[in-house]
């Protein structure tokens, strides 16, 4: 008898292209290639100003090489329809994904979830998570997003990828930035150093695991 998470693996497949991992092994101590997924595609959208915080921290960080994917840049549709369209913008969003060791996922909360365009970019993929950590950064009103964080969580453990424990997160996000600068990084900034050193080590056990057996799922 055939397991409800098989039952979706078999219907995701039908839409899904897998794109395998790359399993050439790696020197350890090379940099993990980190994809920061800025989660937000909103019309006057304030995600960029934590983004720019953001990658000031990983490529200030020795072990990551950083690059961004915009969902406001990937033009996937929600029907999964396999128009020449939409095959064009996932050949320009799936490869850079598939190439990722590690992802920060930088998130809003809209409604108490996540935004419904980061959904579909999480959707449109399957492997390229797997086995994989993710570290969730969030921010909002006064619960500072960590609810689309936590129901992160609960997506990414359906696509055998590993979030990281610790957090970042901003409450009243607009209040805390000054023309673009955080009015006190203090706190930001020590929390921003914990989950990315948390998520390369995770990045760093999980590329080598890859390397060596793959992944049952
Ligand atoms: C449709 C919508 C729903 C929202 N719901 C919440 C919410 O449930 N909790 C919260 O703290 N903030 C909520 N907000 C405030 C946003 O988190 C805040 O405006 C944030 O800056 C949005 O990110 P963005 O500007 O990058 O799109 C909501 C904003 C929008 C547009």
């Amino acid at each position: 008898m055939q397991t409800t998470d098989a039952t979706q693996t078999a219907d995701a497949a039908q839409f899904r292209d897998v794109v395998q991992p790359t399993t050439s092994p790696q020197n350890p101590d090379t940099p993990l290639a980190v994809t920061l997924v800025l989660g937000s595609n909103r019309h006057g959208r304030f995600g960029p100003v934590v983004a720019d915080w953001l990658l000031d921290h990983m490529r200030d960080h020795g072990d990551l090489n950083p690059e961004v994917m915009d969902v406001a840049e990937a033009d996937l549709p929600t029907t999964f329809e396999p128009s020449a369209a939409a095959l064009a913008a996932r050949s320009s969003v799936t490869p850079r994904l598939a190439a990722a060791d590690a992802f920060v996922v930088l998130t809003p909360e809209y409604n108490h979830s996540f935004p419904a365009g980061l959904k579909n970019l999480i959707d449109w993929h399957y492997t390229e998570w797997r086995a994989k950590p993710v570290a969730l950064v969030s921010y909002g009103g006064l619960a500072g997003g960590l609810r689309a964080a936590e129901h992160l969580r609960q997506v990414f453990a359906e696509l055998h990828a590993v979030t990281i424990r610790d957090t970042v997160s901003f409450h009243n996000v607009g209040a805390s930035f000054d023309e673009g600068r955080l009015k006190d990084s203090s706190g930001p900034d020590a929390a921003a150093k914990v989950m990315l050193d948390q998520l390369v080590w995770w990045g760093r056990a999980l590329r080598e695991a890859r390397e060596v057996r793959p992944y049952p799922a």
